[in-house]
């Protein structure tokens, strides 16, 4: 099995990732750790306890990192995730503690030996580890990015719009990468066949998925006139369980931090015009039967 520090900030689609994270025999789940991002690191700590509790997930240790951004002012995306940062269903108190010694700590202990990280919020944490020196990093699978448009500026993706200085520490480090943005996550439509199949599992936990992603699909609904919600973060989760069930190609990124209109946007060099080396495989197609395949057995 693939050694994975999941690092994330739950948000509905990143509870799915840790649900496909822990349940995969593909994977062993080493560490979770949070980041603020789609709420604050109060919140984003809390719902990783709530989604572990609640999927009876014990022994990961979850652990808390970066409260804020490496640069700019914390963002969050309560317009999609809810006040909670997982609006809809009511959750019992959680019964899996937070480790004391937090995020960058735990994780430099998982970084023992070789890991890969998967990272389906803003880089911050990742980064701070990279900064610092960290060996062992395998490879890091993230969300975040598009070879295009955006979702929080025309050009720019949450989790690279959140804090760029961290995404750009990220793929300036030489670690392999693969970067699970927007044209394939926008492919993991959580549709109504999909919410079916979900309700028709009939537990207690598959109950809470769908209150989830039925939360998601209305701010999604609202916000980006989207009739079915993009379920991002698993996908990342996806593509370490099962390689082929992404097409890559790799390429030059480059984050943009200084444009008056860009900030935030993953330059994608796919027509290899600049001659800068590629520094990631970027993701540009999904099998997405096979992706709801391996989503939906890991509710249970
Ligand atoms: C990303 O932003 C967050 O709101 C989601 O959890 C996902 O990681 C999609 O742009
Ligand atoms: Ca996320």
């Amino acid at each position: 099995a693939t050694r994975v520090i999941l690092d994330c900030d739950p948000g509905h689609d990143d509870a799915l990732a840790i649900l496909l994270a822990a349940a995969n025999p593909v994977i062993d789940l080493r560490a979770i750790t949070t980041v603020a991002g789609n709420q604050t690191l109060a919140k984003t700590t809390l719902n990783a306890r709530r989604v572990c509790t609640v999927a009876g997930i014990t022994g990961v240790p979850i652990a808390a990192g970066a409260d804020r951004p490496l640069v700019q002012e914390p963002l969050t995306a309560d317009g999609i995730h809810g006040e909670s940062g997982l609006d809809g269903p009511d959750f019992p108190p959680p019964t899996v503690d937070v480790d004391p010694r937090g995020a960058l700590a735990v994780a430099t202990e998982v970084l023992s030996e070789s890991t890969t990280i998967v990272a389906t919020g803003p880089l911050t944490n990742v980064a701070t580890l990279l900064e610092r020196g960290v060996d062992n990093v395998d490879r890091i699978v993230l969300m975040g990015g598009s070879t295009g448009r955006g979702n929080m500026a025309p050009l720019a993706e949450f989790n690279i719009f959140a804090d760029p200085e961290a995404a750009a520490v990220v793929f300036g480090s030489g670690v392999p990468i693969t970067m699970c943005g927007l044209d394939v996550t926008h492919q993991a439509l959580a549709t109504p066949q999909v919410l079916q199949r979900i309700a028709d599992i009939g537990t207690p936990l598959a109950r809470i998925c769908h209150q989830l992603l039925t939360f998601f699909a209305g701010t999604y609904r609202e916000v980006f006139g989207f009739e079915s919600p993009p379920v991002h973060d698993p996908v990342a989760v996806a593509a370490v369980i099962d390689p082929t069930i992404v097409s890559v190609r790799p390429a030059n990124v480059e984050i943009e931090l200084a444009g008056v209109y860009t900030r935030g946007a993953t330059v994608v060099d796919l027509e290899r015009v600049t001659g800068r080396r590629p520094n990631a495989n970027v993701a540009t197609a999904l099998a997405v039967d096979r992706f709801w395949d391996l989503m939906v057995s890991a509710i249970h």
